[in-house]
């Protein structure tokens, strides 16, 4: 069984209080603090059959401009979704299965380019507008019992298989697809960036946060007791865990991630300047955290630039 991924967007990027904000609220988390994103949905070529988890964007949709403000910029155009699957040298007429992670467009966007697939989709979100007029879904109700800690799950063929897995929309589900002695998780939007999983924060973005919380739960749980390879949507780590087969180890993150200082805005906000000690302290400057200081912003005692501070 071979993955491959389709990148059809990138370059862009989400914001902590994005990525990080779903229980804490976002105005706990650094705006300033990005992190890398891009649009990335995977295939499965099983030999005999050629199966999809989700299909991008519709063709036509236009790129997003960035602002200051932005919160999440997808990125900019690779090519479309369908041109970056031809590119790969398949036609849409050999995808025999779609499985959808969740109902959200950039996931959905080419279900009606695949004429001879069926669409299995999570039972509790086939009445959603992006299924609207399709004659080929498979509504599934997860009939297959537990697949190791989750509860409920459907066996889609020998190595893959489809898991309720809600939270982020009510009919969230996750693919895990077992080859060569590892785990491929293709799991949507559980998390938008590997760092969220890693420091275990939900996003902003949930039909149901406490559903959202157990999922999060359990694909932690699993990654911890099987070797994984966690494969994201909007994250460019997705494409490159897969390329090393890079396994989650949830006590190690990858050097890139800067997981730890820059998630929280520090509790007092207090930085000091190294070279000559002056506390710039948010409480005495009208609540503006130094992080949203401009960056020609200097030291009031001694004139050095922000870089020169460090957190109290
Ligand atoms: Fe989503």
């Amino acid at each position: 069984m071979i993955i491959k991924a389709i990148t059809f967007r990138d370059n862009g990027f989400l914001t902590a209080p994005f990525v990080f904000g779903g229980e804490e609220g976002p105005e706990k988390f650094v705006p300033t603090v990005k992190y890398r994103s891009c649009l990335t949905n995977y295939l499965i070529d099983a030999g005999d059959e050629v199966i999809l988890v989700d299909t991008g964007l519709p063709a036509g949709t236009p790129e997003e401009a960035p602002d200051e403000n932005t919160q999440v910029y997808t990125g900019q155009d690779v090519c479309s979704y369908m041109d970056a699957l031809a590119a790969l040298g398949y036609k849409p007429e050999q995808v025999t299965k779609i499985l959808v992670t969740h109902r959200h467009i950039d996931h959905t966007g080419e279900l009606r380019s695949f004429p001879n697939a069926q669409i299995f989709v999570n039972e509790d979100e086939t009445d959603a507008e992006e299924f609207k007029g399709l004659n080929n879904i498979v509504p599934v109700a997860f009939t297959d019992g537990p697949y190791y800690n989750f509860p409920e799950s459907q066996k889609i063929r020998d190595g893959v298989y489809y898991i309720r897995a809600k939270g982020h929309t009510r009919g969230t589900s996750v693919v895990v697809v077992e080859s060569d002695g590892l785990f491929y998780m293709l799991h949507g939007d559980v998390t938008y960036t590997d760092e969220a999983l890693y420091v275990n924060r939900l996003s902003v973005v949930y039909d149901d946060v406490v559903a959202a919380r157990e999922t999060l739960d359990r694909v932690r749980e699993f990654v911890q007791n099987h070797p994984t390879v966690y494969l994201s949507t909007h994250t460019p780590l997705g494409r490159e865990n897969l390329e090393k087969k890079r396994i989650v180890d949830l006590n190690n993150p990858p050097e890139t991630l800067p997981v730890g200082d820059v998630v929280f805005k520090t509790a007092t906000g207090k930085y000091v300047c190294s070279v000559c000690g002056y506390v710039y302290d948010p409480a005495e400057h009208d609540g503006t955290p130094f992080e949203e200081l401009p960056d020609d912003w200097r030291c009031p005692r001694c004139r050095q630039s922000k870089d020169k501070f460090n957190k109290a």
